[in-house]
């Protein structure tokens, strides 16, 4: 113990960045395109996200040195997770080659990929050979008409499932799967996803519909309460909870008693999780965001092309995360009847 302190003594003092809140910068989240092939109706509506939508242009996107040097930044930070979005990640050309060089930035402890699944079987491989650890597959429902209806029409059923597989037989694991909930579109089949996941090694999260964006027609009368869900499962399932897998985990975890793995609950609105979000988002045209329902961004596109320093990037960045004080989740109430903007989910990743 007396070495221990006298050990730190002997270090540089390294401030501890936090926001207003006390909450430090872990997790950075990179959007890589705004695009997708999917138009889930709760994310990217057909009607509106049409052939006239106007998405950003190649140019308009951070090439992949410039997120790296970005992402390097942030590792310096405090930032150990990284996740890569979209959109759809698997869009955006030659990923593996960026998944490549933010694996091996010196202070990464976890990278994993958000992707609707679509062109995994495609992909796989290569991701894991380029050192991608894990992959979370958006999955809303085994029934092919409810999952045509929540894709917005586009991609296959089975297609989804053999890139599942395929992530698996690379050796991309854990897997999780999302599933957004909504009453009266596909609560009933989420009992299957449970079902067919089970034993299997691969995580089911049921995610609480959210009022992302300012494009998808939020009404509360369509969540469906994770407590409800729960009490459904665990009537089939017995289930007990687990303690979180690590601080300021987004999912409330439960294991299925008969050993079959777990299950998880993302509960954002009837159990907000602001008081410890450690989650920084990046858009794919250099914009950083503290919350994934804020309005307005930072652009670090002008200032990383305009030739700033290192230092001034950081001092930039510092300076954004030490005035955060978001926490939207819990006064989602209040800051909807005064009719605030969000930015677009497809934009700054999920
Ligand atoms: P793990 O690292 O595997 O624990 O994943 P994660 O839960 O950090 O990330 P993931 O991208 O799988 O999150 C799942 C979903 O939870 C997202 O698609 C969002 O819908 C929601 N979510 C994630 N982070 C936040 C957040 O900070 N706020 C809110 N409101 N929802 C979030
Ligand atoms: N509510 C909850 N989750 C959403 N996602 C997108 N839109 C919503 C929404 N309105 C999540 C989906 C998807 C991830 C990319 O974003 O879970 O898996
Ligand atoms: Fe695409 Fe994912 Fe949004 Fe669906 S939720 S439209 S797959 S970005
Ligand atoms: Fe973090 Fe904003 Fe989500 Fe709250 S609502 S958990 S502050 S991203």
């Amino acid at each position: 113990m007396a070495n221990d302190a006298k050990v730190q003594a002997l270090l540089p003092r390294r401030r501890l960045l936090q926001d207003v809140l006390g909450r430090p910068l872990r997790d950075l989240r990179l959007s890589v395109t705004d695009r997708c092939n999917f138009r889930c109706p709760y994310c990217m509506p057909r009607e509106r996200f049409h052939d006239q939508y106007r998405f950003l242009k190649s140019s308009e996107r951070l090439e992949f040195h410039e997120l790296i040097r970005l992402t390097r930044l942030f590792l310096q930070l405090g930032v150990v997770k990284l996740r890569i979005t979209g959109g759809e990640p698997l869009l955006r050309p030659q990923l593996a080659d960026l998944v490549g060089d933010l694996t091996s930035l010196p202070g990464i402890e976890d990278v994993a990929l958000t992707t609707n699944g679509v062109l995994l079987a495609q992909h796989a491989a290569e991701l894991r050979a380029a050192g991608l650890q894990r992959v979370t597959v958006s999955l809303d429902s085994l029934d092919p008409a409810v999952f045509a209806h929540l894709a917005g029409g586009f991609g296959n059923l089975e297609e989804v499932l053999e890139g599942i597989g395929a992530a698996r037989r690379a050796g991309l694991a854990p897997i999780k799967i999302n599933t957004v909930i909504q009453r009266g579109v596909n609560e009933h089949t989420a009992l299957d996803l449970v079902e067919r996941f089970r034993g299997t090694g691969i995580v089911v999260r049921f995610i609480e519909y959210m009022d992302v964006g300012n494009r998808n027609d939020w009404v509360r009368d369509r969540v469906v309460p994770s407590q409800e869900l729960l009490g459904h499962i665990r009537s089939r399932w017995p289930l007990t909870e687990l303690e979180p897998g690590y601080a300021g985990e987004v999912a409330r975890r439960y294991a299925f008693d008969d050993g079959a793995g777990e299950v998880g609950f993302i509960s954002s609105v009837t159990q907000p999780f602001c008081g410890d979000c450690s989650r920084a988002r990046l858009s794919s045209d250099g914009k950083l965001y503290t919350c994934l329902f804020a309005a307005q961004g930072t652009d670090l596109r002008a200032p990383l092309r305009g030739g700033a320093t290192d230092e001034e990037l950081l001092a930039l960045i510092r300076a954004v995360w030490e005035h955060r004080t978001d926490r939207y989740s819990e006064l989602r109430d209040n800051l909807r009847a005064r009719g605030v903007q969000h930015v677009e989910m497809n934009y700054v990743g999920g």
